[in-house]
């Protein structure tokens, strides 16, 4: 009797490292990754030690490492991989750094001038607050939440996006700004007051009503006329055209309305989430390794440039989204398969891309600039996509 149970207990447990090993390996993907960023983190290092401003890796141009200043968008994107290597590693060598290149940021928690203090602050303060508890981090997030809410709209009901170009669009908003929300949800739940809350939400219903096709595709950008809130125009600046589905929006509406749901519990934005996913998952120009061309109408697939952001931000959405929705298992299978895909064939060689992780990301194709180059979001979806799948979502 005690060996049959010893025996079936042997199977038991054979079948589930079975199971595991179609799971990611999260342990094998992060050696890689860590060589990467200590390159990456010297180069950084190196490259912003005579300049006064702050200066964070972006991409490479011409095959040299590209930093910006910290009111570019993608400013909090190196801290906040610094904060997921100490999460998923618990080596506390990545904590100085992770310190240091946070703390630079700290002077946009005042900057009223962009929508995308959720990326700049969310990413490095709110990750180092979420595992040091550092109380200064706190307040940072609180300030910035408020500097944000500055640029909401009651009338149109939305947060203002950009603030350039003014000739071609008098209020615009554009599906990356619902990633921004993440912030104001935090600071509600960090302070009480319910205002923030109020205008995340106000957005998340007002983006859901005007920026969605029939199909759930997004457009990219909604101008809207602020003194009435009508909708004034929808189209594109990073996709292919104003009616396509640009691969890196789809992803940012994937993950966004599934953070709203999590926030709020509202079914209306699960529901969202599933319809968004669907037309990503079921898109017919998805290829198989399911990391998208960087926009899905692009007559040129195959032979378009692919986008590994889009499919590290879909990755990590799914992950979430699969511990809410009755679809769960097949978004966990998916966003396995990605990660899996990434990591096997589009990670940089070893040593090169300055220390990006992630190779064949595209950033903005119509103006011609960053076309099948690393590019640090990825990296950091990236590794947000791995420790989702190592916590089970
Ligand atoms: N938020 C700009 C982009 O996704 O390229």
């Amino acid at each position: 009797m005690k060996l049959k149970i010893n025996l079936t207990l042997a199977v038991l447990l054979s079948l589930t490292v079975l199971v595991k090993a179609q799971n990611v390996n999260v342990t094998k993907a992060l050696i890689p990754a860590e060589k990467q960023v200590n390159i990456l983190l010297e180069k950084s290092e190196v490259a912003t030690a005579g300049e006064s401003k702050f200066m964070a890796p972006r991409t490479l141009e011409n095959g040299q490492l590209k930093s910006v200043i910290g009111r570019d968008w993608t400013s909090g994107f190196f801290s906040g991989m610094l904060w997921y290597l100490y999460d998923l590693t618990k080596d506390p060598k990545w904590l100085d750094p992770a310190r240091k290149f946070t703390q630079k940021l700290a002077p946009q928690q005042y900057n009223t001038g962009t929508h995308d203090l959720g990326f700049i602050i969310y990413c490095s303060f709110g990750n180092g607050y979420r595992l040091t508890g550092d109380t200064s981090y706190r307040s940072v997030i609180i300030q910035a939440a408020k500097s944000l809410s500055k640029r909401f709209n009651p009338v149109a009901g939305v947060i203002r996006s950009w603030d350039h170009n003014a000739d071609k669009w008098q209020f615009p908003v554009i599906i990356d700004n619902m990633m921004n929300l993440e912030l104001l949800f935090e600071a509600t739940k960090l302070t009480g007051d319910s205002s923030f809350y109020k205008i995340a939400v106000s957005h998340a219903n007002t983006t859901l009503k005007n920026h969605f096709r029939k199909d759930f595709s997004s457009y990219h950008v909604v101008d809207y006329n602020p003194e009435t809130g009508a909708v004034k125009w929808r189209g594109t600046a990073q996709g292919l055209s104003n009616s396509s589905a640009w691969a890196r929006g789809q992803a940012w509406a994937l993950y966004g309305y599934t953070m709203c749901y999590r926030e709020t519990k509202d079914k209306t934005y699960l529901k969202q989430a599933e319809n968004i996913a669907k037309f990503i998952l079921t898109n017919p120009t998805l290829p198989v390794d399911k990391v998208p061309f960087w926009d899905f109408n692009d007559p040129q697939i195959p032979n378009a440039p692919k986008d590994a952001s889009a499919a590290a931000i879909i990755a990590s959405g799914l992950y979430e989204l699969s511990g809410y929705s009755k679809e769960g298992k097949n978004y966990r299978k998916t966003a396995d398969q990605i990660l899996n895909n990434l990591s096997e064939k589009y990670t940089s060689n070893a040593g090169a891309n300055e220390g990006f992780i992630l190779a064949h990301s595209t950033g903005h194709k119509p103006a011609k600039s960053e076309i099948d180059v690393p590019i640090i979001y990825a990296d950091y979806y990236y590794l947000e996509a791995l420790s989702r799948s190592k916590r089970g979502k």
